[in-house]
């Protein structure tokens, strides 16, 4: 557990090594995410760094606040130039799989915005398929759930809707919105089914982020490789 903190640590601080003076740049979500928005912090302090950010959430709203970071709000952003999150799952083409947190909606709107999405991860999150490890996040608007969830089933998906942490209710988005964990038969490659959920009515956002990621940082051991998208893709 600790290597795996320190993986995520060292990952974050490469990661703004690459953020210059002037650059808009979108704050991620997540553990990973913490210590990039830190490290930033830092930089900002002790070098001088000058840069407007993000957030993707209302915890990182938070921390960038508390840690001295000047914010603008999303409302009022047209483009970017970084975007640097983690993730839950990488895939070989560097799709991603996101949402294990409660701000998707976000999320996707800055990784399409940017010039450049930055993602942050230790080797347990490579895999070979989407979903191999985590069932996919599909956000629902409420009152949508139950058609989303037949509309899902009709093509192969199984799930249900997220519990809160207590277990006692239901997980609420950021955007106010209910989340249903899916699985799905394996017929579909990432590319439709990312296609198949972008079209059914009632879906707010999923978890699966394709041609999105432009370099992927895999921290491992006190290393760290860069994984860059293939032009072609
Ligand atoms: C946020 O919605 C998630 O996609 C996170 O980016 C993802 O769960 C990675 O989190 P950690 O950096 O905490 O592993």
């Amino acid at each position: 557990m600790t290597e795996v903190l320190n993986e995520k640590k060292s990952v974050a601080i490469h990661a703004a090594n690459l953020v210059e003076n002037g650059m808009i740049v979108g704050l991620g979500t997540g553990s990973t995410a913490n210590y990039f928005i830190e490290e930033l912090a830092r930089k900002k302090r002790e070098q001088g760094l000058k840069i407007t950010t993000v957030a993707s959430s209302v915890v990182s709203t938070i921390k960038a606040q508390k840690a001295g970071l000047e914010l603008m709000a999303i409302e009022h952003v047209t483009n970017l130039d970084l975007y640097v999150d983690g993730a839950d799952e990488v895939t070989p083409d560097l799709t991603l799989l996101k949402g294990r947190g409660f701000d998707l909606v976000k999320e996707k709107l800055l990784a399409k915005a940017c010039q450049k999405m930055i993602v942050m991860v230790d080797q347990s999150k490579l895999v070979d398929r989407i979903g191999q490890n985590f069932p996919i996040p599909v956000e629902v608007m409420p009152f949508a759930w139950q058609l989303v969830q037949k509309s899902l089933q009709d093509v192969g998906g199984h799930g249900e809707l997220r519990s809160n942490s207590s277990g006692d209710g239901l997980a609420i988005t950021s955007h106010g919105s209910l989340v249903l964990d899916m699985t799905f038969d394996d017929q579909y490659d990432v590319a439709n089914l990312n296609a198949l959920l972008n079209a059914i009515p009632g879906v707010v956002e999923h978890g699966i982020f394709e041609q999105l990621a432009s370099l992927v940082l895999i921290g491992s051991h006190d290393q760290v490789e860069q994984r860059w998208v293939k032009p072609d893709q």
